[in-house]
């Protein structure tokens, strides 16, 4: 049994804390208090109460610290990580985005840092209440931390695996993501993409991101922004990716560890990314609050 602090108990934050309290001790690291985790799943309620605090100060050194914040609340969620570390501590970032390593090491060591990418599809309709649609994956690097990682959820119902080429894992994601700025932006669903002109400027944003990739190491494939599009496409009206959905409750958007990463890195490359600078450009407008 290891200890696991989870920073960030919300849609991935609760539903990774309510899976491991099932074999851990665990800890919620939380901003906003709640009496319990319920997560409403494919196959049933699941329940989990586990001990909570919401004061950095009561925070104690724990074996695992699982980030699960939104990529741009780094600073507070650093203040945990250093009241949660010990010298044996490993931190993983279950967060979207490449940069999970850079965004943190400010912070804490380096080397103790494990990436982590996450599929699933889940949203928090109220502290401590999640709605998982999709049971999840997680996917790390085949490192020594990473198989520790899996062996964290070994006996949990969350699907975990290493990946040796994770740089391939955390692009194609990325080119996932790199396109649901056109509905955030729009304000309508996903399926926006049945529009030719919208499945082009889609593709484009993509293709930047697969020339990023590709330069950073990413094995990625030409047919790559078609396979995107066209499920987009077929995706269901209620479909929201998390950018839209963030602006739709008024809440800030992830777009800088997004688009604003490719157009980051295309920079560190010399490769121009137009698409995603204007889409960039465009939803941090948005994210600004008068
Ligand atoms: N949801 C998905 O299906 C999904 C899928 C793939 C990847 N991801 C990625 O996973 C990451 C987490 O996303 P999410 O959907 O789980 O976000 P979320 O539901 O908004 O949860 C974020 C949680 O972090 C908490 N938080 C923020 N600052 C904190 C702090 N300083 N101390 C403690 N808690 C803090 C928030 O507390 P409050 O209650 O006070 O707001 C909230 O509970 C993101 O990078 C996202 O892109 C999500």
């Amino acid at each position: 049994m290891a200890k696991v602090a989870v920073v960030g108990p919300g849609a991935v934050g609760g539903t990774v804390a309510a899976e491991l309290a099932r074999v851990h001790e665990v800890l919620v690291c939380a901003r906003t208090p709640f009496d319990r985790l319920e997560i409403e799943t494919p196959d049933g309620l699941m329940v989990a109460s586990p001990r909570m605090v919401c004061d950095v100060a009561k925070a104690e050194p724990v074996d695992w610290v699982l980030v699960a914040t939104k990529a741009y609340d780094h600073a507070s969620t650093a203040l945990w990580m250093r009241a949660l570390a010990s010298p044996h501590t490993r931190f993983a970032i279950l967060q979207n985005g490449v940069e999970h390593v850079e965004r943190f090491a400010p912070y804490v060591e380096a080397a103790s840092i494990v990436p982590v990418v996450v599929d699933c599809s889940a949203s928090r309709t109220a502290p401590g209440r999640i709605r998982l649609r999709r049971a999840g994956s997680l996917v790390v690097p085949s490192s020594p931390s990473g198989k520790a990682f899996v062996g964290l959820f070994a006996a949990t119902q969350v699907a975990v695996t290493t990946s040796t080429n994770f740089t391939t894992a955390l692009f194609r994601k990325l080119c996932v993501n790199s396109v649901g700025a056109v509905p955030a932006l729009l304000l309508k669903p996903g399926n926006i993409a049945r529009i030719d002109a919208i499945a082009d400027l889609m593709r484009e944003l993509v293709r930047e991101c697969i020339t990023v990739g590709r330069k950073e190491g990413a094995e990625l494939s030409d047919d790559l922004a078609d396979v995107i599009v066209t499920n987009m496409q077929g995706a269901a009206d209620d479909v929201m990716n998390s950018l839209h959905s963030d602006r739709a409750r008024g809440l800030p958007m992830e777009v800088d560890a997004r688009n604003g990463a490719i157009v980051r890195l295309g920079k560190k490359h010399a490769i121009a990314t137009p698409m995603n600078q204007v889409m960039a450009a465009l939803l941090e407008a948005v994210n600004v609050r008068d």
